[in-house]
């Protein structure tokens, strides 16, 4: 059986969005639309594996969806939904964690991360522990073939072609769920925080200043990339001279990817000159980048009924296909 392309990707809704989600992830999502049949989720259920406060939950996934929408998809060319109005995710997160293996979970490096030193892991939620079967199910219960991500999801991406691959031979149906694809941006596939190059930018760190939001405005922009940490010495004109150097070359990253581009073609016309130089430039760029963003989003949140019908429009068409693949699941399975 050729299975067609399809798209498929999540984002958590669990604050703002930042520039990582929207160069790593929102960009590739916008530019897939146009050759692709795309379904993108606003993962409900992934985000309370850590508690979330209910009302400001509801109000993230009105915060995803406004970046999705500001960012460029297009509800009459993409499917926009929330993960929680299609049951079907949980019903095969469920057929999955009896897939799936012990073993392959305990390699996974982001609950490490999240979940913290032995002692705390034993306070982390079950859910968080099993999140990447969860995420194997969406991709999965479209049948998705290509999944763009940030490289921070390479790992539970591999989780989930394993997945797929122990169905398919546990059932005796070759080839029945395709073996999920990542697009990984090769050039910006983790930005890093402003604050600490070793770390990625996330939604989750403390201070702001280690991020940038897509919901910044101007002067905000400005006075982070004043603060973002860099280098004394000047722009170097190679890319080893940048090795122990993260924040400086996250910034001189950044830059390539907005100004298009590459890396090599920035140290050559940057070569020489100070920090201080660069940090203008980035700003400028980000500036006229961001804030267009950033009014169209508060512009979308101003009207909230027309976001919950995008969803509702959404989820009816997602769970149409769901349905139509969860039927033959049940019965490959044997469930009555
Ligand atoms: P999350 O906010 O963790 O749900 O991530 C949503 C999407 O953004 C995923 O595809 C991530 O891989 C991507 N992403 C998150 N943080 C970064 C980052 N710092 N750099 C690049 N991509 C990122
Ligand atoms: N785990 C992803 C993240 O934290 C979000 C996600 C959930 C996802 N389900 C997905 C991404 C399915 C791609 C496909 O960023």
């Amino acid at each position: 059986m050729i299975n067609k392309k399809l798209v498929f990707s999540g984002v958590q809704p669990t604050g703002n969005l930042h520039l990582g989600n929207y160069l790593g992830a929102l960009k590739n999502f916008t530019s897939l639309q146009k050759e692709m049949e795309c379904i993108y989720c606003v993962v409900d259920l992934h985000a309370i594996t850590i508690f979330q406060k209910p009302s400001e939950l509801s109000e993230n996934v009105f915060k995803t969806v406004a970046s999705f929408l500001a960012a460029g998809l297009d509800p009459n060319k993409s499917i926009i939904f929330n993960q929680s109005a299609v049951s079907g995710h949980s019903e095969l997160a469920w057929i999955l964690n009896c897939v799936s293996r012990i073993g392959w979970l305990n390699r996974m490096t982001q609950f490490k991360d999240k979940a913290g030193s032995d002692k705390e892991k034993e306070k982390a939620s079950v859910g968080l522990y099993i999140y990447p079967n969860l995420m194997a199910a969406d991709i999965l219960l479209y049948k998705a073939t290509h999944v763009p991500v940030g490289a921070d999801q390479k790992q539970h991406l591999e989780l989930s072609r394993d997945i797929a691959q122990k169905f398919n031979n546990d059932f005796k149906c070759e080839n029945f769920f395709p073996l999920p694809e990542p697009l990984i941006s090769k050039n910006i596939s983790r930005i890093m925080s402003l604050r600490d190059g070793t770390k990625k930018m996330s939604k989750s760190e403390e201070s702001d200043y280690s991020r940038i939001n897509l919901r910044d405005s101007a002067d905000e922009i400005n006075k982070k990339i004043k603060k973002a940490k860099s280098d004394s010495e000047p722009i170097p004109d190679n890319l080893k001279s940048l090795e122990k150097k993260p924040e400086a070359l996250n910034l001189l990253n950044i830059y390539s990817e907005l100004s298009k581009n590459n890396l090599e073609k920035t140290l050559q016309d940057m070569a020489g000159k100070e920090y201080s130089f660069l940090k203008k430039k980035l700003t400028e760029i980000l500036v006229n980048e961001i804030t267009p963003v950033a009014s169209e989003i508060q512009k979308l949140l101003d009207d909230k009924s027309h976001l919950k019908q995008i969803l509702i429009n959404g989820s009816e068409k997602a769970n149409i296909i769901a349905e139509e693949n969860l039927k033959k699941i049940r019965d490959i399975v044997g469930l009555l």
